[in-house]
């Protein structure tokens, strides 16, 4: 059996894929062997079989043991372990959640059910380094893969309502506490039936106002009762890092652009965080190569794949089917709002909604796994 390394698996992402790969049997396939940072020699979770402690995260050689070596443990490890282990001559399998190899010639963006093609591609070669995509690109492919795949897409533009936990566990914990200290200020207002609600919403916003340096650690201003238009570095030409992953890592996934001798396809819009827990959605505008008729792209998107989950054009199926407390936990894609635009036959909109702690980080990798275990 391969021996798989597995460094993270406690952190957030690394719970789910934990629970994942739990549910779905991956363990009774590899030899795990958990790593850490901080508890070397510690006991092991249940899942270990012959490895029962914890290896040293840091230690190249314990880590060259490994045929396979899963990280959730974030962009910094990666930067400072990958190097040395493949320095040291280590020519394993790295798969990996972080964002530091993404866009690094030798490495390819696993989300196998949109790009089985080019990771096979790819294995066939040689490449033995494979990360996840960024968690927003990831679930509108997941959603919009079929336009894609019959090559409909000419551009396409994202607006994007990103969850908390795309910042981290932290940010999760401080977007409730901002919803509790705001809920508190005006809880024996909300109680009275006959207060004003001008009087609740200044009251309200005087606490946003107020809310302490360690209430808005993460963010850096409150997002209970708010929106943050900007998430990840300035780019310093207008763009956020986010939003231009958007164009790269799409390309990326799907094999196209100038290191694949083809023309990228345009993809941009504007990355903005609210105040949901941990499913991100997008509004898309896409603009057709040319116009298909509604019943067959609805078709497209709907046949795509099995997770992607046609929702109806209605009031009734959006508010029931397209929202992030109706997906989170799950696999689902819901794809809706599909219809044509005012501007004309070849313009698109979609709404798509997933779960970003699932298709947007765990579940390629844990995919990936078994497809190098295949
Ligand atoms: N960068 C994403 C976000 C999360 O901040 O929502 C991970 O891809």
């Amino acid at each position: 059996m391969k021996l798989v390394g597995l460094v993270g698996w406690r952190g957030m992402v690394g719970s789910v894929l934990m629970q994942r790969m739990q549910e779905e049997g991956d363990f009774a396939h590899i030899e795990p062997v958990f790593f850490s940072t901080s508890n070397t020699g510690g006991a092991a979770p249940s899942m270990a079989k012959n490895e029962t402690t914890l290896k040293d995260a840091n230690n190249i050689d314990e880590l060259k043991r490994c045929d396979i070596i899963i990280s959730c443990q974030g962009g910094d490890y990666t930067t400072a372990v990958f190097p040395k282990l493949r320095a040291a001559g280590w020519n394993g399998y790295w798969i990996d959640a972080a964002s530091t190899l993404r866009m690094e010639k030798d490495a390819v963006i696993v989300l196998d059910p949109i790009n089985l093609n080019v990771i096979k591609d790819a294995m066939a070669k040689g490449v033995k380094n494979f990360v996840g995509g960024n968690c927003t690109v990831s679930c509108m492919l997941m959603g919009l893969g079929g336009l894609f795949k019959q090559d409909l897409v000419e551009w396409m533009t994202s607006m994007t309502y990103q969850a908390a936990s795309g910042g981290g566990a932290q940010h999760m914990r401080e977007l409730l506490t901002q919803f509790g200290t705001i809920n508190a200020s005006v809880k024996p207002l909300l109680d009275n039936p006959a207060s004003a609600i001008l009087e609740i919403d200044r009251q309200v916003l005087a606490t946003q106002h107020g809310l302490s340096a360690d209430e808005t650690k993460q963010f850096g201003v409150p997002l209970g009762g708010n929106l943050i238009p900007w998430i990840d570095k300035d780019l310093g030409n207008g763009q956020s890092k986010e939003e231009w992953k958007g164009g790269a890592e799409t390309n990326k996934i799907l094999g196209r652009g100038l290191d694949f001798g083809t023309a990228a396809i345009p993809v941009d819009g504007l990355c903005v965080r609210i105040g949901a827990m941990r499913c991100h959605s997008q509004a898309l505008t896409i603009k057709l190569k040319k116009d298909v008729p509604l019943d067959e792209i609805n078709d497209i998107i709907a046949n795509d794949n099995q997770w992607v989950k046609f929702v109806p054009n209605t009031r009734e199926a959006s508010m029931r089917d397209l929202t992030p407390a109706a997906v989170t936990g799950s696999l689902t894609i819901p794809v809706g709002r599909v219809r044509k635009l005012s501007m004309g036959g070849d313009y698109l909109s979609a709404f798509t909604v997933g779960d970003q702690l699932l298709w947007g980080a765990a579940e390629p990798l844990r995919r990936m796994l078994r497809i190098v275990l295949d």
